[in-house]
């Protein structure tokens, strides 16, 4: 896979992409990151990037013109490798596992940061493919969401995690619930134990315990999550879910265990 970044900021990208997985899949082939300076696409003495907005306003826009030019050098340069050009913006749509796989399919892909007030709305409307927000706050701009888009999608490149990782068991993965509890050495760390049924050696407890325990934690945290994915679930799981739903009525009735 192909990933073009273009930002006013190329220098925030380095610890990022030369650090642990990223760096691993890019040293293995799995991927190549390029970041490109915007700036580099003006063409007056200045190099200004921004510009005041029509209509007035604070903050800044940033230009038309040298965004369009870098965008259209950075796919003349790929070609004929496709890149998918993506707006990174708190206004867009929103960042998910199920679009980080969606993502993970295709050959090449484009971001474009945009900081200030934004880029220039006929940028998003005729050089933008897709526009993606991480979440509903807002961050000064597009790098670090393009990181995050990068870096959850790099993961699910295959070759990219290592033997001992593995995205499989993901919260969100798979089946869409939240990941269950992971334990390891000691067996008894600063008094607090673990849950017995690790060490019993019986797998298929173990695995029924890890189901339960994922259902329980999205029950709680997300039940969101539970209500959208409750009619693809077993009539195993929904026993259990109604069993604890009902129960966690109960308690809350009497206790503050919410
Ligand atoms: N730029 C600024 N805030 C953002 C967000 N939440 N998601 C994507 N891009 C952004």
């Amino acid at each position: 896979m192909i990933i073009e970044v273009l930002t006013l900021f190329p220098e925030m990208f380095g610890p990022v992409i030369g650090s642990s997985m990223l760096k691993r899949a890019q040293d293995r082939g799995i991927v190549t990151i390029r970041v490109r300076n915007i700036r580099e696409f003006t063409t007056d003495k200045h190099h200004v990037a921004d510009d005041t907005p029509y209509g007035g306003g604070p903050g800044m826009v940033l230009k038309p013109e040298p965004i369009a030019a870098a965008i259209e050098a950075t796919v003349e340069a790929n070609a004929p490798t496709p890149l998918m050009r993506v707006y990174l913006t708190p206004d867009g749509e929103p960042w998910s596992q199920k679009l980080a796989e969606e993502f993970a399919k295709l050959p090449g892909l484009l971001l474009l940061c945009g900081h200030y007030e934004g880029v220039d709305q006929r940028i998003r409307d005729h050089f933008i493919d897709r526009e993606i927000s991480i979440g509903d706050y807002v961050l000064t701009g597009g790098e670090i969401p393009a990181m995050v888009v990068i870096d959850s999608v790099v993961r699910l490149l295959p070759g990219a995690l290592g033997n001992s990782e593995s995205s499989r068991n993901d919260s969100f993965s798979g089946d869409g619930l939240l990941d269950y509890p992971h334990y390891t050495r000691p067996a008894v760390f600063r008094g607090h134990g673990i849950p017995e049924i690790l060490l019993s050696g019986h797998h298929k407890r173990i695995e029924e315990w890890r189901r339960e325990q994922s259902l329980l934690r999205t029950l709680k945290r997300r039940p969101d999550i539970i209500e959208r994915l409750l009619p693809t679930l077993s009539p195993k799981d929904k026993e259990f879910i109604e069993k604890h739903r009902f129960k966690r009525q109960n308690d809350s009735d009497e206790t503050s265990e919410g």
